[in-house]
């Protein structure tokens, strides 16, 4: 447990008893916590097991050891570890956790795409329903989106649903795009001016996450998937960041990395935000909500997450 900078002390001794709760829930039940970096503090370094972007988590539930996971994260995140670990039960602390990517196209959306344009094949964003998953030919996260695309071996590829992370790696491969309209209500906010501000203002380096718009993006000094960005902190070790994303990520960073000063134009997600200790306990009490999806269209789904995980196994960028 990580929370000294993180959190003032009188923050700390209100979550305490929370976090000592479910510490020692988690352990008589054998329960594996899996966090985005997305997650507050109190939970990424309170009571997680394993943290990390949509890709790792997704892996990590493969080796997870015991029957009972809990997702730490959006629905999305929950119903992809329950397709890799189909035999595991796997708990969200709030079934009502979504995300605007997901919601932006349907199952039936994709079928009339492929209507539209036979034989191409469709690549989703893991930001998407299992359903969706499975009436496509891949699954990306935003650290493997263009290995994955050039996997297919097409000249064209359709890529749903965000229109910013398919414009970005249209960019960086030499593979057609055919663009959905979605976008994530998050990172969709961020302007160029922003950016520039916090990275003027502040002699930072810029590091953008690709669901930002490509003006945002053209200011960056680098672009990539939560994980690629924590990567390249550690390497750099730069003295003053700009992290153009979700700002609780800079948040769980800055314990991890105390010689970088972190600066943020902040925007938090509010599907994230869902996910708080108390919600933690009661899932973990209750055993509910679980995530459980119909056989069939795990099957297929799963058919897309794991192309996705052979394809960007050697390109983690
Ligand atoms: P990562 O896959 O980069 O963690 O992103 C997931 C997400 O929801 C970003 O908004
Ligand atoms: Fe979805 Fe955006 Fe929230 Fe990520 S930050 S979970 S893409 S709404």
């Amino acid at each position: 447990m990580r929370l000294g900078r993180s959190a003032d002390c009188v923050e700390w001794s209100l979550q305490l008893p929370l976090i000592e709760a479910i510490l020692a829930l988690k352990q008589e039940l054998g329960a594996t916590i899996l966090a985005h970096t997305y997650q507050a503090p109190e939970i990424f370094h309170g009571v997680a097991d394993i943290t990390g972007d949509s890709l790792a988590l997704a892996e990590a539930a493969v080796e997870a050891p015991g029957d009972l996971i809990m997702v730490c994260g959006v629905h999305f995140m929950a119903e992809s570890v329950k397709l890799l670990a189909p035999g595991k039960t796997v708990l969200i602390p709030d079934a009502n956790a979504g995300c605007s990517l997901a919601d932006a196209i349907n199952a039936e959306d994709i079928r009339q795409l492929r209507r539209q344009h036979p034989g191409v094949p469709v690549v989703c964003y893991v930001n998407t329903s299992a359903a969706v998953k499975a009436e496509c030919d891949a699954c990306c996260t935003s650290a493997n989106a263009v290995s994955v695309v050039e996997s297919l071996g097409s000249e064209e590829v359709i890529f749903v649903p965000d229109r910013f992370l398919g414009a970005w790696v249209a960019s960086q491969t030499k593979v057609r795009l055919r663009l959905w309209q979605g976008s994530c209500e998050v990172h969709e906010k961020f302007t160029a001016r922003q950016a520039r501000q916090a990275r003027d203002q502040h002699d930072a380096v810029l590091l953008a996450h690709p669901e930002c718009p490509p003006e945002v993006l053209a200011e960056a000094d680098f672009v990539g998937s939560t994980s690629a960005m924590s990567r390249w902190i550690e390497r750099a070790r730069p003295r003053r960041v700009a992290l153009v994303t979700e700002c609780t990520m800079a948040d769980n960073l800055r314990v991890l990395h105390p010689q970088t000063h972190f600066v943020q134009p902040c925007q938090l997600c509010p599907h994230m935000q869902k996910i708080t200790l108390p919600a933690i306990l009661r899932a973990l009490r209750t055993l509910a909500p679980q995530i459980h999806i119909d056989e069939e269209v795990a099957k297929r789904a799963r058919l897309a997450l794991e192309r996705m995980l052979l394809a960007g196994r050697d390109a983690r960028g």
